[in-house]
């Protein structure tokens, strides 16, 4: 029961509607006798300073931003953590006693995903679509392993900062998005990490990439998960973006609550909400 003493933590994002998030965090707080909500707000682009300040007058105890405010709101913040200075993008907000603090959780939670179906991101060949935030984040941490990495982008200049700004032990290098590229890429990858909001199944079929191609391919990694399309089976086999929602949203817990998360609860949350479980 939310009572006077909640403690209350936020999305921010438009779209919204289609979040799973507070399903997560409701049901786990809940289960937990925790005394939290969490609550999504539709702010618009222009809203985002005041709902930014709106959190602080009214004390949420940390919040999410999702598109489109991941990079808008760094100029709102008073300090960011590494990953998100890095990858210049936020998605976590925690409320401390010296301000507002915004986290990049991307890369942490996609190595947690790929880890919990046992592919261990080491020494490994690892292809990533995009150069956005999300690439930015999942190549600066995949990088701090011993793997090399192929980063494919429609602008290529984006692509070469991201390379750029890897400073790990890794191998990076970047080239265009095109049929060839991919194609070439996705016979040599152990993993594709796919940032960019076209699924790798709608990619491949625009692009005509050829069956046997799609067939031997590595692990498939799609971060967009709004659009409920079945998973395509693509290469080994997928790695779910409900997985990765999960660890994500396991992250944003243990930064809020400064304890160890309850992960295959948030995760079961998750499965009974939808009916369905995706490993
Ligand atoms: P995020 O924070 O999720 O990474 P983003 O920063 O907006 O989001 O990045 C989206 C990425 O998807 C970009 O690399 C973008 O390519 P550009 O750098 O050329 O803009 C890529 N992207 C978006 N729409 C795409 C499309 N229709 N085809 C291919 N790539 C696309």
């Amino acid at each position: 029961m939310i009572k006077s003493d909640t403690k209350v933590h936020s999305l921010y994002g438009s779209p919204i509607a289609h979040s799973l998030s507070p399903v997560i965090f409701n049901t786990t707080f809940q289960k937990l006798s925790l005394n939290r909500a969490y609550v999504p707000f539709e702010v618009s682009k222009d809203n985002l300073k005041q709902a930014v300040e709106a959190a602080r007058i009214l004390g949420f105890d940390g919040f999410n931003v999702t598109m489109p405010h991941k990079t808008a709101i760094l100029e709102m913040l008073d300090r960011l953590d590494e990953n998100a200075e890095k990858s210049r993008a936020v998605n976590t907000v925690a409320m401390t006693k010296n301000g507002l603090v915004g986290y990049n959780t991307d890369g942490e939670g996609a190595i947690r995903a790929l880890r919990s179906y046992g592919f261990e991101p080491n020494n490994r060949r690892i292809l990533v679509l995009g150069a956005g935030g999300a690439a930015q984040a999942i190549v600066h941490r995949l990088s701090g392993e011993n793997n090399t990495i192929r980063i494919l982008n429609r602008t290529l200049g984006k692509a070469r900062r991201v390379a750029d700004n890897a400073t790990g032990p890794g191998r990076v290098s970047y080239g265009q998005l095109a049929k060839s590229s991919l194609e070439k890429g996705m016979e040599d990858a152990d993993l594709l990490v796919n940032t960019t909001p076209i699924r790798t199944s709608t990619l491949v079929s625009q692009l005509k990439i050829p069956v046997n191609i799609v067939r031997d391919a590595g692990w498939v990694f799609d971060f967009a998960y709004d659009k409920p399309a079945e998973p395509v089976p693509i290469g080994r086999g997928t790695i779910s973006p409900l997985e990765m929602l999960v660890h994500q949203a396991a992250l944003s817990y243990e930064i809020w609550l400064n304890e160890t998360a309850p992960v295959d609860l948030m995760r079961s949350s998750l499965v009974d909400y939808l009916g369905k479980d995706w490993r």
